[in-house]
């Protein structure tokens, strides 16, 4: 992979769970360079606790594996003046993320969305939706969602060149939580085995796939390439592999069992099968004259 990526940038952008597969792709890639010095970020920032964004180079290979962290995407920003006080930042559902700029060019395009997709991580922080100049006060979160994976289309349609960028949508990873939610003491810590049925999963897991869906294959035609990395279904079966209370890392670990982390996972571990999909999507694009003739490429088990 790393040959193939000689001299080219490949981009993950999207929420912490997005950080959790650029962190797997980096553990996977830097196993097969000898010199571990020749890999580093760019602007000498730590790995940890970083928020924003980390452009890790592979010297000898002169490629990058970047992550930007944009949980929603679509920008978020201060209200418009006169704004109510409930009302500390808006999403603006049809512009993009401040940094989309520095996507765009590259060669590789991961975007992974769905964890704000609730009325939690939205209107009860205060974060509300606007569109233009509007405010949009009864707009559902659903609809919001929507709305923000729209723009993103919209936005890959007007402003990538998909003949030079291989652009890739990771579908929802479920959370698995018993007992309660990250907020009510859910726990995971003691789930050891895969499940094939996907007992532990929210409804709104699918109700979320089943809206990516709709919109993404709205959009898609002969014109249209973009790859979806669907790994909703296989992800759901692995309730045995998120990071539980060992997510405080080796002295401070184990966590008190009722703050448990059962949305991000252990590395090694599930999201190296992303990459692994990841890859056989880029190398089936690579395959195909660069994907002129096919339309999308799906990836599921
Ligand atoms: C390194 O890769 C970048 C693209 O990421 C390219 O613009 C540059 O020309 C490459 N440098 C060399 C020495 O090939
Ligand atoms: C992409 O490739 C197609 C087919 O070769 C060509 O018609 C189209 O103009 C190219 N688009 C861009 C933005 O270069
Ligand atoms: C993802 O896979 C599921 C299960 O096979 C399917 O129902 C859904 O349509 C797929 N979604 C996309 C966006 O490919
Ligand atoms: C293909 O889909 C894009 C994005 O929705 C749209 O802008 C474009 O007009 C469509 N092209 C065709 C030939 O239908």
């Amino acid at each position: 992979m790393l040959e193939k990526l000689r001299n080219k940038r490949l981009v993950f952008v999207g929420d912490s769970i997005g950080r959790n597969q650029w962190e797997s792709l980096l553990c996977m890639l830097s196993s097969a360079v000898p010199n571990k010095d020749s890999i580093y970020e760019v602007n000498g920032s730590p790995i940890t606790k970083h928020k924003g964004f980390l452009v890790f180079k592979f010297k000898d290979y002169n490629c990058t594996v970047e992550y930007y962290r944009a949980p929603f995407l679509v920008l978020q920003s201060r209200p418009p003046a006169g704004s109510p006080e409930k009302i500390k930042t808006t999403l603006k559902l049809d512009q993009m993320d401040w940094n989309s700029w520095k996507w765009k060019d590259a060669d590789v395009l991961v975007f992974n969305t769905g964890h704000w997709g609730n009325y939690e991580k939205t209107i009860r922080g205060g974060c509300y939706f606007q569109e233009g100049a509007e405010l949009k006060m009864k707009m559902k979160v659903e609809h919001a969602y929507r709305r923000s994976i729209e723009t993103v289309v919209h936005w890959i349609h007007n402003e990538v060149n998909t003949n030079k960028t291989q652009v890739f949508f990771r579908t929802f990873a479920p959370v698995h939580f018993r007992g309660g939610d990250w907020k009510t003491g859910g726990s995971c810590h003691s789930e050891k085995l895969p499940e094939l049925g996907s007992s532990l999963v929210p409804r709104e897991t699918w109700d979320q796939l089943k809206l990516v869906t709709d919109v993404l294959s709205n959009h898609m035609n002969t014109t249209w390439k973009f790859g979806i990395l669907n790994v909703t279904y296989m992800t759901a079966q692995r309730k045995d592999g998120h990071s539980s209370v060992y997510y405080l890392g080796p002295i401070e670990s184990p966590a008190p069992l009722h703050r448990q982390d059962c949305s991000h996972w252990c590395l090694p571990g599930v999201p190296d099968s992303w990459n692994e999909l990841l890859y056989a999507l880029f190398l089936k694009r690579e395959a195909t004259t660069h994907g002129l003739n096919s339309s999308t490429h799906r990836a599921q088990i």
